[in-house]
């Protein structure tokens, strides 16, 4: 080969190592619905729980709500076979992956399955580190859904390296499997994970309170507010087939009726995946009624894809506004205060234009629109194109009222 070939050479291999990583398309144009055992029962799973979940996940509605991934997180790990082929634990899965994913499949659900770009994951069962190929091979012959991709035990390792080993692994294995990044956004994946992953987390783990950062000496956990907070600059990086993750659901899990709906309601208006962090079986009627908020869930899953903004904050009161398809916007007044809030709603207040994302105006001064409030279901009126007193609103303590802004044509 002459000098000439051998540089051409070089120069196709170099351009094929920063190619486009080639991620399953098509599996995110909204976010992701589902479930995951993490927030409730940590490590302690087993094929019952799972089972017993799908069934409920039918049951209960979820499903038909749009909640399809049951997704198992970490410690459903045995050991390596002798040719390193990861098995599910023995004791708690003793029928194995492959009957546990029919199972799902078989209640019209799809299954998920959680690991570790590390040596081992943070729990410390097997991780994937240099079993790439062979795990994503596993998971497709399991016929698993959705992998979750975590990020301890990663010392030195290059994160954008690391996703897209793990991106390629799942193509070549030849299922379409979602790819979702948990690397807590140590290294901002949201500015080049695009193309690797189908939605990244942005910050460290949720726990359930609604304003308290739990501080540990190496790690923190975030409240529900501490979750938006993180999200609200990262909106111009999501959209459809890759999302903005601030961590799974903690609602049902302990937090008042009117948390319960704060936290739903913003997770929908920042167009977050809806992963379900409670105990289905067993939740409240009025957790249930929270989670198939038919009205909210449109709001998340809307084909426009935008993640929603606080455009801003007034006497204590958060504005937030997301556009929709077709005209239509949803609103949040969110009150993160311990005490309520009343406010007075002049719609010429919020005439703006959403110039960082959809380029979209509210536009109060020249078009109507209808009002639906979300949580009560009632119709309240049109706004109005002129500035008028406006009508009164108390926002109750930590809480939300949530509109639909229907545009008349
Ligand atoms: C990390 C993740 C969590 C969960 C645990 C499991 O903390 O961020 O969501 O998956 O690991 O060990």
């Amino acid at each position: 080969m002459n000098r000439r070939s051998v540089f051409t050479l070089l120069l196709l291999l170099l351009l094929h190592l920063d190619g486009k990583a080639q991620k399953w398309e098509g599996l995110a144009r909204t976010p992701q619905m589902g479930w995951n055992s993490w927030n409730r029962f940590q490590g302690d799973i087993d094929e019952d729980v799972i089972k017993g979940i799908a069934d409920a996940m039918v049951s209960s509605g979820l499903r038909d709500a749009g909640y399809t991934y049951v997704n198992l997180d970490d410690c459903w790990h045995g050991r390596r076979d002798s040719d390193g082929f990861i098995q599910a634990d023995p004791e708690r899965f003793p029928h194995g992956m492959k009957a546990l994913a029919d199972y799902v499949h078989a209640r019209g659900l799809k299954l998920g399955i959680y690991s570790d770009a590390g040596t081992e994951t943070c729990a410390g069962r097997p991780g994937s580190m240099g079993h790439e190929f062979q795990d994503a091979l596993q998971y497709a012959r399991w016929g698993v859904d959705y992998l979750k991709y975590d990020w301890c035990n990663t010392a030195d390792v290059n994160a954008r390296g690391a996703y897209r080993l793990m991106c390629d692994a799942l193509r070549q294995a030849g299922r379409p499997i979602f790819f979702s990044m948990c690397e807590w956004g140590d290294n901002q994946p949201w500015r080049w994970a695009r193309d690797i992953g189908h939605s990244w987390r942005i910050g460290p783990d949720i726990w359930c309170s609604f304003d308290s950062t739990r501080v540990f000496p190496t790690y923190v956990q975030c409240s529900v507010m501490d979750c938006i907070h993180r999200n609200d600059s990262l909106r111009r990086y999501a959209g459809p087939g890759h999302w903005n993750d601030p961590d799974m659901l903690e609602v049902g899990n302990g937090l008042t009726a009117g948390q319960d709906r704060a936290h739903f309601t913003m997770w929908c208006m920042m167009a977050s995946p809806l992963i379900l962090g409670n105990d289905v079986r067993s939740m409240s009627a009025g957790t249930l009624a929270v989670l198939t908020n038919r009205d909210l869930i449109a709001v998340d899953q809307d084909t426009l894809g935008v993640q929603g903004l606080r455009l801003f904050s007034r006497d204590g009161l958060d504005y937030w506004f997301k556009p929709l398809a077709g005209g239509d916007w949803a609103m949040a007044v969110l009150n993160p205060t311990r005490r309520p809030v009343s406010c007075t709603l002049d719609w010429q207040d919020f005439n703006f234009t959403d110039g960082e994302v959809s380029g979209r105006s509210t536009a109060f001064d020249k078009h109507i629109y209808k009002v639906k409030n979300l949580w009560t279901g009632r119709m309240e009126g049109k706004t109005s194109v002129r500035p008028k007193a406006g009508r009164r609103l108390t926002v109750p303590a930590q809480d939300v009222v949530a509109y639909r802004l229907i545009r008349q044509k």
